[in-house]
């Protein structure tokens, strides 16, 4: 039988070749739960080199929640001018001033995903990188890594839950939040779109595309 994939070997190989992100704790430390929920709002359309000099603004401006809510909308959004997705910029302050008001971050999936801005993506990223809860989020980049490990036949699009319940099915029991980051960034580092370097993969030999020879064609393109 085919050799099963691995998670501890992704949590090693994370722990050597993880990338520096400013919202990233060291390796010991906790995160803060306020710069990794700007974080995850800031990257849910824009890419990591976008975010970062727009990150280390809003953090430096405004570095904590209650900060942030003490804002007016108007400077949040003039801070915000240039990522586009305005929509996100009006939730965030909306967001923050719900959650000062409420006196704490929430911690609860449940709770996270009542915020204005938060969908079930953001709420599970942001309880497993800053609470450690034992959760995958599962963005665009984990899709493709679990629909290559698992060869799903279906376009993503069509196997969401699939999809969901394969990359939670992976998770190893310890350490979600690295967990979770260690798939982003194999996604965007090796099991690339285009040219996946399957060689350098924690994963290699036991991704059934690989298996099948054309690693590429997974997820599978929905038909035209
Ligand atoms: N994209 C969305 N969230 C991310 C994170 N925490 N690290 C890297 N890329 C991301």
């Amino acid at each position: 039988a085919p050799a099963k994939p691995d998670p501890l070997a992704l949590l090693r190989w994370y722990d050597r070749r993880r990338r520096a992100l400013p919202w990233r704790a060291r390796a010991g430390e906790t995160a803060d739960p306020y710069a990794v929920w700007l974080s995850e709002i800031m990257l849910q359309q824009t890419t990591v080199e976008a975010v970062k000099p727009y990150f280390a603004a809003f953090l430096a401006r405004w570095p904590d929640v209650a900060a942030l809510a003490a804002a007016p909308q108007e400077e949040v959004m003039k801070a915000w001018a240039g990522l586009g997705y305005y929509a996100r910029a009006r939730n965030l302050h909306a967001c923050a001033r719900a959650i000062a008001a409420r006196g704490a971050f929430p911690r609860e999936q449940r709770e996270l995903l009542a915020l204005p801005g938060v969908g079930p993506y953001t709420a599970a990223a942001i309880a497993a990188i800053a609470y450690d809860a034992p959760v995958v989020a599962v963005d665009g980049n984990v899709e493709r890594v679990v629909a290559r490990l698992f060869a799903i036949e279906r376009p993503a699009r069509e196997a969401k839950a699939e999809l969901r319940e394969q990359a939670q099915s992976l998770f190893p029991g310890r350490r979600a939040g690295d967990f979770t980051q260690a798939l982003m960034d194999l996604g965007a580092t090796v099991c690339t779109p285009r040219g996946p370097r399957c060689g350098d993969c924690p994963f290699h030999g036991a991704c059934a595309a690989e298996r099948s020879g054309d690693a590429e064609a997974f997820p599978v393109k929905p038909p035209k």
